[in-house]
């Protein structure tokens, strides 16, 4: 395909003011700064890396990586090329086409990224799946999405009950003797002799690009679809938001199991063609100034949890490295408490962004932007060319000051194009004048600034990743000793949110607290580590409406010692 001098490759994007570019922004000119604009047809992966690997960026680093045991670095070239031939790969299999899907479930390393750009490539959806998931998890997601074809590592695939999944086709392990037959495949042999020739798979903006498991109140983990469009806004925001420049070197905390670690991880530093450092490995406050010292990272995307934990670990760490490299630090998934902010002014010399955004929204709609005064606490004012609002729960828009859902107006570039399979579900994110509503409490300050009160769902934030109640309560009754279980968030001043659970065991079971921490086991080896409860609290009898729905309201109302409100629909 022809390819053009684009207007992005040199032309500079970052916010000079915001109301100017709130007042006169249209997506429509934004679009052109790729030139697919004019054909409609699309890739991802080309725009993010191939792009730039015909420009003067070719030599530059597109991805630093580091872990406990490797030290390497990428050009977009190389990564071009790498993508490529995993692409061919891919299309090897004979079981990637256009639409079908490759999720890859493993440790944040290099193959995982050009696992994810070959797949791309070759037109199919990305699923990516967090390492730390059990077999319950991983099994929910792959059963759901159908996906064909799994990279993952041999320390992970036992985790995979392939047995039971009858659409997955062919799983790539990323590991050395890996030994072969028709479904298991050596990855790293494979991607050594694969041709670097490959044919792209040109997309409609429309078409599916990545889909990422996310929970709500109730029900299974549902696959929330972004497609290649998305990438307007990714590209736009790390612009504005990001503010990257072509000499930043961005480094995002996120793994790439999470909406953040692909939109703000792989998509939108490198649409503007920014140096990414990604690493892999357990948190280490010592670690993590040491890589913002060794890799001079100038733009740091992390999270309030991370933040509280790092200012926990005391000021006097900090004083061993030189972070003077820094130049703009913003954060994600919870409310940033002022006294973060005011913890990163003395420690850093920075304001800390805050950024609103979820899962089903794909790029940031509500941010703290390095041109515009912050106050400390507020998540900010909306991104050019989106509207947002608090509006009742009819779609009437409420006045400053009053609190009511956080809603955005449809149309947004980077929107989930929709809910795997679950149309209803989609549906039910919308209000009939086309208000997009969060899930989240807020109000509007007179100066249009937006402040997070809380979810209006019982979704857990806890450490920054979202948990399902429904998820962990299934597992919960999976457990031999438990007859009921209801699950909340707690309020908890490092995580956010702990999960607490209460349970009602089986008649005669005895409650002890081996019993506790063999619950915990459950969850943990079932769900995910994350998702296991911290506290547990036995109870004789939990409540319920007559229906038979444990009223989370009511075990929240006895935890925080609140009122538990109309209780009405409660059994006797
Ligand atoms: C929920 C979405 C998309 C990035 C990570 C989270 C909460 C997100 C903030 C913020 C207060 C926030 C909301 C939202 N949230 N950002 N800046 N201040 N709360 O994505 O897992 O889809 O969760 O995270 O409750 O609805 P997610």
């Amino acid at each position: 395909m022809e390819l053009r001098t684009l207007s992005s490759v040199n032309g500079n994007y970052n916010l000079q003011s915001y109301e100017d570019t709130y007042n006169n922004f249209d997506w429509k000119e934004a679009e052109k700064a790729f030139f697919w604009y004019e054909t409609g047809k699309v890739n991802m992966a080309y725009e993010a890396i191939d792009r730039h690997a015909n420009t003067f960026r070719k030599n530059k680093i597109a991805l630093y990586f580091r872990n406990e045991t490797r030290n390497e670095k990428y050009t977009f070239k190389e990564l071009k090329e790498l993508s490529d031939k995993a692409g061919n790969v891919f299309k090897a299999t004979g079981n990637v086409e256009k639409g079908d899907r490759v999720f890859i479930f493993m440790p944040r390393s290099p193959e995982l990224y050009i696992a994810a750009l070959g797949a791309i490539k070759v037109g199919a959806i990305v699923g990516p799946l967090f390492e730390a998931f059990m077999e319950g998890a991983v099994k929910d997601r792959l059963e759901d999405s159908e996906a064909k074809v799994l990279v993952t590592t041999p320390e992970l695939v036992g985790r995979v009950p392939v047995d039971q999944l009858p659409a997955l086709k062919t799983i790539f392990l990323v590991g050395t003797d890996v030994e072969e037959d028709d479904k298991y495949k050596d990855f790293l042999k494979h991607l050594k002799t694969a041709s670097k020739d490959l044919e792209i798979e040109w997309m409609d903006r429309t078409d599916g690009l990545i889909l990422h498991y996310t929970s709500g109140s109730t029900g299974k983990p549902k696959g929330v679809l972004h497609v290649h469009n998305a990438m307007i806004q990714q590209y736009q925001t790390s612009k504005w938001v990001l503010d990257l420049k072509e000499e930043d070197v961005y480094w995002c905390t996120a793994d790439p199991g999470w909406v953040t670690g692909t939109s703000y991880g792989m998509f939108g530093p490198w649409l503007t063609g920014t140096s990414n450092v990604v690493v892999g490995g357990r948190f280490k406050p010592e670690d993590w100034y040491k890589t913002i010292e060794d890799f001079g990272v100038t733009v740091w995307y992390s999270a309030p949890t991370a933040f509280r934990m790092l200012m926990g670990a005391g000021d006097e760490i900090i004083k061993k490295f030189n972070l003077d490299t820094l130049r703009h630090i913003l954060s994600v998934g919870e409310p940033l408490n002022p006294e973060v902010i005011r913890w990163g002014m003395k420690v850093f010399n920075k304001r800390i962004h805050d950024t609103w955004w979820m899962t089903e929204t794909g790029a940031h709609l509500i941010c703290n932007y390095p041109c515009m005064e912050i106050k400390p606490g507020s998540m900010g004012k909306p991104i050019p060319g989106v509207e947002a609002a608090i509006v009742d729960d009819q779609g009437n828009v409420l006045p400053p000051n009053r609190m009511g859902n956080l809603a955005i107006k449809k149309g947004w570039p980077s929107m989930m194009y929709a809910i795997w399979n679950n149309q209803a579900k989609y549906d039910s994110y919308f209000l009939p004048n086309d208000w997009y509503v969060s899930g989240d409490s807020a109000y509007m300050d007179e100066d249009g600034y937006f402040w997070f009160q809380g979810r209006v769902d019982d979704v857990i934030m806890t450490s920054g990743e979202r948990v399902g109640p429904f998820e962990v309560e299934s597992k919960l009754l999976e457990h031999p000793a438990i007859a009921e279980a209801g699950v909340i968030g707690k309020p908890d001043p490092v995580r956010g949110e702990i999960i607490k659970a209460f349970v009602a065991l089986l008649d005669g079971v005895e409650e002890t607290d081996e019993l506790k921490e063999d619950i915990r086991q459950f969850v943990k080896k079932g769900l995910a580590a994350h998702a296991a409860p911290r506290e547990i609290e036995f109870r004789d009898k939990l409540p319920k409406t007559r229906s038979g729905k444990i009223m989370r309201r009511v075990l929240k109302a006895w935890e925080l010692d609140l009122p538990a409100g109309d209780l009405s629909t409660m059994e006797d």
